[in-house]
């Protein structure tokens, strides 16, 4: 048996703060403790109390300017495309095809996959990030590598394999039968594999044929369990096109609808341009959004409503959308965030983004049994934030007068630099002194005087 004790500021939220009494949405303590027993958090609270509980010899950690909070959880990123982000001046169709299809045609390369997918992982925790739902490229060797890499680091994880059979460069497309073989294949080798699940992905209404999509609702029909993670509503012309392809749907959603492609398992990326009917059904089907807010200002494709998607109950996660979106940080995600729903006149706030980025994430991908936060029972996924990592952020923290108040500070001003180590399953798989050490980065610590 493994315990570890860690002490620190600690922060987590308990459910939606729109819908919980004032106060009872989150637990915060300025001098908190956190008790890991094999890789599962078996207490939190004060000091006071925790540092009671600990069996003799137990090893303490102690991050005196640090603050621990649960592990982000990103509800939308591609891991092919980090060769796109910051690619300039065009809208969705026109990136895709100048951008994004040429660098994931790279990927068939089997060794260019193990490469990224690497890169990419590391990425996410260097982020505090430790659970994402993902999307790959076509190809199973690619899907292989991605998952393969997060085994070895033991993430919990929702991949697949995209489906795309037109509209698409020939080398990205599958067929409806060799699509079906493929994602059944990976589900069998991949699917509750440890912490691992698989998600049939079609691309979107646009790269799939009405046989393709029939054909991921089969999978799903005979695969319980399974996700499913598409795109749709993002952008005006996008959805003009999905008419045109789809001229008998009544909306954009029902065309994934009647191919069996909406429940709980369910997500949908961005939904900003939704019809009164979307919203209702979304909700009824307990269905969730990835809000994408980095992403939806890059690509210039509107302002996601977050009140009325919630007001219809809709599951909402935040999602980097890597490479549309132009940051791993859920930070910045935040950051973003809060501006579209400043330009909606409807500000967002902190607590709310935390939740968002933490349990709400996690109750989108129906995981917030195991992830989310650091209730006793937990998954014991999380991160060391260090509150002094820059002589800015030391000075502002310094004056924010209550826990939201430096949360909020965290959301704008926040990135990777704040991230001091991460945890997965009680394990340290990140921490930044290490790689500062190893040469991974040329960023200088302690520029400012930091005890975390
Ligand atoms: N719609 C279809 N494919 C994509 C993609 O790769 N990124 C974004 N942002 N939207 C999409
Ligand atoms: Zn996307």
């Amino acid at each position: 048996m493994t315990v570890q004790a860690y002490r620190s500021a600690i922060f987590h939220v308990l459910g939606d703060p729109a819908r919980k009494p004032e106060g009872q949405a989150f637990e915060y303590w300025d001098d908190g403790g956190l008790l890991v027993e094999d890789g599962i958090v078996k207490s939190i609270g004060p000091w006071t109390d925790v540092k009671h509980q600990l069996p003799a010899g137990t090893k303490c950690r102690h991050f005196r300017d640090g603050m621990i909070v649960p592990g982000f959880v990103d509800c939308h990123i591609h891991y092919p495309q980090i060769d796109v982000i910051a690619s300039y001046g065009v809208q969705l169709l026109d990136w895709l095809n100048n951008y994004t299809f040429p660098a994931e045609q790279k990927f068939a390369d089997a060794r260019h996959a193990a490469t990224m997918a690497e890169f990419f992982l590391d990425e996410l925790l260097k982020n505090g990030t430790t659970c994402a739902l993902v999307f790959s490229t076509v190809h199973k060797t690619a899907t292989h590598a991605l998952f393969k890499a997060a085994s070895k680091r033991n993430m919990r994880m929702i991949a697949g394999k995209s489906l795309m059979d037109r509209h698409a460069p020939p080398e990205l497309c599958d067929t409806p039968e060799s699509g079906y073989a493929d994602s059944a294949e990976l589900i069998a080798k991949w699917h509750n594999k440890g912490r691992l699940s698989y998600a049939v992905t079609p691309r979107f209404a646009v790269t799939s044929s009405p046989e393709q999509l029939q054909s991921a609702g089969k999978l799903l029909g005979e695969h319980p369990g399974v996700f499913m993670q598409t795109h749709m509503s993002e952008n005006k012309k996008e959805i003009d096109l999905v008419r045109k392809l789809y001229p008998d749907a009544k909306t954009y959603l029902s065309v994934y609808e009647g191919a069996g492609l909406l429940g709980d398992h369910s997500v949908f990326a961005h939904g900003i341009h939704l019809e009164a009917d979307e919203y209702k059904r979304l909700g009824r089907e307990r269905a969730g959004i990835s809000f994408c807010p980095t992403s939806n200002l890059f690509l210039g494709s509107g302002l996601f409503d977050l009140e009325r998607a919630c007001a219809h109950g809709i599951k909402i996660g935040l999602g980097t959308d890597i490479g549309g979106g132009t940051s791993f940080s859920m930070f910045q995600t935040m950051n973003e965030a809060y501006k579209v729903c400043q330009l909606r006149g409807a500000p967002l706030d902190p607590l709310k983004s935390f939740y968002l980025a933490t349990l709400g994430g996690a109750e989108t991908l129906n995981m917030d049994r195991r992830i989310g936060n650091l209730l006793p029972g937990k998954e014991a996924d999380f991160v060391v934030l260090d509150l002094m990592a820059t002589p800015l952020f030391a000075h502002r923290f310094a004056l924010a007068r209550s826990v939201a108040e430096k949360l909020f500070v965290m959301s704008i001003l926040g990135d990777d630099r704040l991230v001091h180590s991460t945890y997965v399953l009680g394990q340290l798989v990140y921490e930044k002194a290490a790689a500062v050490r190893d040469g991974k980065t040329d960023q200088k610590r302690k520029q400012t005087k930091s005890n975390v």
